[in-house]
């Protein structure tokens, strides 16, 4: 069976800032509410000479440097973006254009904020599935260009931004090793642009009310994302066979601190093991866990064999929940004897379910005869 690592990662954030003191002559709000209600502090806005392409590009560029790989060499690229250059062609497709990627197969992948960890395991299902060597992920969003700076409800929480990481196809147990995706339709209009698309296509009229920004219903987003995603990890990491204390880092969407502190304290994971950047980036949408998981790695906060918690939900509404082991562990006697290492052997070998009932045959049996021996010498 072939494994999906995490063999590069990269980033890209535009360079000019947008403070919550600059945000205050905008509308009205204040650096201390926008702090205190969300974490943030500041945010990145695309020039006008940026879009999710170039943006990607870059973050992509860095990741094929890290993992030491040529674009000739990539099999597929997954852009996870609700903001792509055009409605036509994808973003994906530029994306392997710019790269040179020539042989790359290219799509976009629409699922909101989870676009990211939605991209990593369909990549990574391609790899495993023995299809492809070499997928690059993207997570890609330029939410600036549907924001209406007039609404403080959203024009404070979004910012630009794009990662990317390269999986390549390895023998050893690593990458994807439990994930968890869904979606809730019938809430799709928590957080929406209701124009643009075939149903209201672009006109004047549109355009006019305000259909080409993004509309959502922050109380109801709240309630979605401080629990359905908690519900949705303690799934994931059950059906990698772990629990919270295996993690050794939680990188959740970059919504709000609020809501990340929340799903912390639900999970029992401490800050100490969390990783939030929304003070400098906000909310970047799908670049959010791409971006979070470069940072991560650039600041050595991940050593091989780390177990790394991905948990991104967002318009849709969707959810997807990553259990990711970074790199590849040093093999020593001692971890490949560990009761841990020798379960997930099995698992791959698609052998554990018959493991574990001969164990609990074995168990059975071996209690049988203990107690037929005790009452035979009891009588005795
Ligand atoms: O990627 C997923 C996308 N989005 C999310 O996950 C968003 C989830 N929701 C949230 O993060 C929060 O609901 C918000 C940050 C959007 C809002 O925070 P809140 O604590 O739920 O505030 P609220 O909407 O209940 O508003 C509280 C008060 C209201 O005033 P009154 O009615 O109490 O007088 C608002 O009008 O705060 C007011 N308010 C503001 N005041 C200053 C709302 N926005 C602002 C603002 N500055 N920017």
């Amino acid at each position: 069976m072939k494994y999906a690592r995490i063999a590069g990662w990269g980033k890209y954030v535009p360079e000019r800032i947008l403070t919550n003191r600059t945000l205050e002559q905008m509308v009205e709000t204040s650096d201390e509410w926008i702090f205190s209600r969300t974490g943030i502090r500041e945010r990145r806005i695309a020039d006008s000479a940026e879009t999710v392409t170039s943006m990607s590009v870059a973050a992509s560029q860095a990741a094929l440097q890290v993992a030491g790989l040529d674009s000739s060499e990539l099999d597929l690229i997954i852009a996870g973006t609700s903001t792509p250059d055009y409605l036509l062609p994808a973003a994906a497709s530029m994306i392997q254009d710019e790269l040179g990627a020539e042989r790359a197969a290219a799509f976009d992948l629409r699922a909101g904020c989870a676009g990211f960890v939605y991209g990593l395991t369909v990549g990574s299902q391609f790899i495993t599935s023995g299809t492809y060597q070499n997928v690059l992920v993207v997570g890609a969003e330029i939410t600036s260009k549907f924001i209406d700076w007039q609404d403080r409800n959203t024009c404070i929480l979004f910012g630009d931004g794009a990662g990317a990481v390269v999986l390549q196809a390895d023998d050893q147990p690593t990458g994807l090793m439990a994930s968890n995706l869904g979606s809730r339709g019938a809430d799709h209009s928590a957080l929406f642009v209701p124009g643009g698309g075939s149903k209201y296509p672009f006109c004047q009229d549109v355009l006019d009310r305000g259909m080409m920004n993004i509309r959502m219903d922050g109380g109801r987003l709240y309630k979605f994302a401080v629990s359905t995603p908690v519900r949705v990890a303690e799934d994931t990491l059950r059906s990698a066979g772990l629990t919270i204390d295996d993690v050794k880092l939680l990188i959740p969407h970059q919504a709000n601190m609020r809501i990340v502190e929340s799903i912390c304290k639900r999970l029992g994971i401490p800050q100490e093991r969390v990783f939030v950047n929304i003070q400098k980036y906000g909310n970047t949408s799908a670049a959010s866990i791409a971006i979070a998981l470069c940072e991560a790695a650039e600041e050595g906060r991940l050593e091989p064999g780390d177990h790394v918690l991905l948990l991104g939900f967002g318009a849709g509404l969707t959810w997807a929940a990553a259990l990711v082991r970074w790199g590849v562990p040093e093999l020593s006697l001692s971890w490949m004897l560990s009761p841990h290492a020798i379960g997930e052997q099995l698992h791959a070998a698609g052998a554990w379910g018959t493991a574990r009932r001969a164990g609990a045959t074995l168990l059975a049996a071996a209690g049988a005869l203990f107690l037929a021996t005790f009452s035979r010498s009891k009588g005795a």
